[in-house]
């Protein structure tokens, strides 16, 4: 029988390297993203790589309010049973928080809460009759941190965070095991490569790779646990919330976060 993974944004970026790693291990895969044309270019790639696995796409904007109840429906009438469950899908920004339009903000914390919430609710029932069941959420550095000019998306990988690490606790004794993924900057596109190249060493050792992270991901959730940071110095980083006064890494976190935001 076949195993299935279901990944939302897997049409690109990490989510289509996730999807990769899992088709390596002859995973078959149903994912889920915009319905565009990325999306089915990716599956028809992935599925003529990987004959063996059965590959299914879900077109469907997750910042709709049934796009949930839609994936989990059209799972169940192809009688897919989810063994591996990713919530990938997310978006970000930086910014001002009044410069952004409340459409906008809504739909961020739709896709980056609601959809991944809305999503495990739907799956979990069937997720616990699976001898053994993985969820995976990707959340951020920047839910550890407070993170002036981009507010609503570090609150918002914030309560991916603490969901994932409290559900997990949930969920101990069950058959489903909850891990959260918190990478740091990743490159996933050709601007965000370019930048890197332009700012030198600094911004290469605290950039990812979109491959690496999703490797270091699917391994930890294999593994079961329950916090993976992609790479030592994000890491450190991260770690060094414990050690810098409150106050100080608002001040740091806010100075470098105008700096960029202004572009100067
Ligand atoms: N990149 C980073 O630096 C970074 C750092 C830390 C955490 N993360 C987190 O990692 C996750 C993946 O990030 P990424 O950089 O790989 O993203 P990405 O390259 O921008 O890809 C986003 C994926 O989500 C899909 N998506 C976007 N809006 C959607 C919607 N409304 N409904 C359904 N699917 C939607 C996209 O589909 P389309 O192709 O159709 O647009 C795409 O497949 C996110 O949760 C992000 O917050 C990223």
């Amino acid at each position: 029988m076949n195993q299935f993974a279901l990944i939302t944004g897997a049409s690109q970026g990490i989510g289509k390297y996730m999807a990769i790693e899992l088709a390596k291990k002859g995973i078959s895969l149903v994912l889920v993203a915009l319905p565009t044309a990325v999306l089915e270019e990716t599956a028809q790639v992935i599925q003529t790589q990987y004959p063996a696995i059965k590959v299914y796409t879900i077109g469907v904007d997750l910042t709709d309010d049934y796009a949930a109840q839609k994936v989990y429906d059209r799972c169940q009438e192809k009688k897919i049973a989810i063994q591996y469950l990713i919530n990938n899908a997310g978006m970000g920004y930086t910014g001002a928080f009044d410069s952004f339009p409340i459409d906008f903000l809504d739909n961020l914390m739709k896709l980056n809460m609601l959809a991944t919430t809305r999503l495990i609710r739907l799956f979990i029932d069937d997720l616990k009759q699976q001898p053994k069941a993985y969820i995976l959420n990707v959340a951020s550095i920047a839910g550890l941190y407070d993170i002036p000019y981009k507010v609503v998306y570090s609150a918002s990988k914030s309560f991916v965070y603490t969901f994932s690490r409290a559900l997990r606790e949930e969920l101990k004794g069950t058959s489903v095991s909850v891990t959260v993924l918190c990478p740091g900057g990743v490159a996933t596109n050709p601007d965000a490569l370019a930048a890197v190249a332009r700012m030198g060493r600094a911004a290469r050792m605290l950039t990812t790779m979109p491959g690496e992270v999703a490797k270091v991901g699917i391994k930890a959730m294999f593994k079961g646990k329950a916090v993976v940071i992609p790479k030592f110095t994000i890491r450190l980083y991260a770690s060094m919330r414990h050690v810098i006064p409150y106050p100080l890494q608002l001040k740091i976190l806010g100075y470098f976060l105008r700096r960029k935001y202004k572009n100067v």
